[in-house]
């Protein structure tokens, strides 16, 4: 592969690497999936991928909407000139209305009295303002109560509110043999079904997130709605990631000292960690100031090796045992997330050590970090 970049990257002591490629694949095979439209799940700066470029190439995958959760996110696609339909999922300030209509940004409408402002808002400022309505059938998030759906749209219908999609989001999609999915899709088509017979049914219906993709066809309506898939990583960690969805990040940083400290040496801030005999010790740049968590026993691959993390991660840097790697000098290539050699450290490995799930890994990612885009 390669990482078109025009610093040299050998320049960057820790950096991302991030296969547009596979990307693009993964857009492309959900689609092979479901057969139907996709929305690249894009927000939190595309997942910690870097939300530009993932936006391209999501949309050169196939594509056809972006989802972010804040205008301000909607916005900066836009000043990108990022082209393709873009939905809001989350709350609008009904203060950015106007923008959204500027701009051809979507919004969410889960509030009457919310919608009821946008409405003054877009009188004020003319045009039209296209929504799309988010039911509650079980998430105990955002979403209108089923039975204030009919009335709403009824009322909105010759509004200068155009409610041109209908959504639901699942809370348990990632438990294939839960009843939760099975209901919340039974509770949506009969509200579906209560549209269609009033003629008032929006043209794109969406509910499918990444889990429901893998788990639930009967969620695919016209219009999934992927994000943890597309960035290459398993929505539910119990299991694994279909062959045909590629990882497409990798976390890198360089050995920036390498030295050998003799029996008794105190590593890092409280000395957690102390040398039994003469041990080779090396520094990566990284730190929890990146990301990178302060906790126990973790592991980076050098030299295609796994090699322990000790002493405590500072914000900056951390320390790695390498007696198992002699060879290790400064310079060399350490994956903290990743493949080397035939070695693989997964987003899901790092977030077990972590205690939590791969979406809160890639989205701690920080923004100081480089990323740099290969095709
Ligand atoms: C409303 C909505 N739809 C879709 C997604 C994408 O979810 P996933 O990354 O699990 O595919 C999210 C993400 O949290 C979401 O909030």
């Amino acid at each position: 592969m390669i990482y078109l970049t025009i610093v040299d990257i050998n320049t960057y002591s820790t950096w991302l690497e991030i296969d547009l490629n596979a990307l693009k694949q993964n857009v492309a095979e959900v689609i092979k999936m479901t057969g139907t439209d996709v929305m690249a799940v894009i927000k939190a700066n595309g997942y910690g991928h870097g939300m530009r470029p993932i936006a391209q190439a999501c949309v050169a995958g196939g594509a056809t909407w972006c989802g972010v959760a804040r205008i301000e996110e909607a916005l900066a696609l836009r000043r990108a000139g990022i082209s393709t339909r873009i939905l809001v999922l989350g709350f609008t300030p009904a203060s950015k209305i106007p923008e959204a209509i500027e701009h051809n940004i979507t919004v969410a409408l889960f509030n009457a009295e919310l919608a009821q402002t946008y409405l003054e808002y877009v009188r004020i400022h003319g045009g039209n303002l296209r929504a799309h309505v988010k039911v509650e059938t079980g998430m105990g998030r955002l979403g209108m109560p089923v039975e204030v759906v009919t009335p709403f749209l009824r009322a909105l219908k010759n509004s200068p509110i155009q409610v041109e999609g209908i959504f639901t989001h699942f809370a348990r999609a990632d438990e294939p043999n839960s009843d939760s999915t099975p209901n919340q899709i039974r509770i949506f088509n009969t509200l579906l079904n209560e549209l269609d017979s009033q003629g008032l049914k929006p043209e794109i219906v969406h509910a499918a997130n990444s889990a429901a993709i893998l788990n639930f066809p009967a969620s695919y309506y016209d219009l999934v709605r992927p994000g943890d898939l597309i960035m290459g990583m398993a929505p539910d960690s119990a299991q694994p990631l279909p062959p045909q969805y590629k990882p497409t990040l990798t976390w890198k940083a360089r050995l920036i000292s390498v030295r050998n400290f003799p029996a008794g040496q105190g590593i890092s801030y409280g000395s957690t960690y102390v040398t039994r005999k003469e041990e080779r010790i090396g520094v990566i740049p990284i730190g929890y100031g990146d990301g990178f968590r302060r906790v126990d026993n973790q592991q980076v691959l050098v030299g295609g090796k796994r090699v322990n993390i000790v002493g405590r991660v500072c914000m900056d840097q951390c320390m790695l045992q390498l007696d198992d790697v002699p060879d290790a000098k400064i310079g060399d290539e350490v994956v903290l997330i990743g493949k080397q050699g035939s070695e693989f450290i997964s987003v899901d490995e790092v977030a077990q050590r972590w205690g939590t799930i791969n979406y809160e890994v890639v989205c701690g990612l920080a923004e100081r970090l480089p990323r740099i885009y290969g095709e």
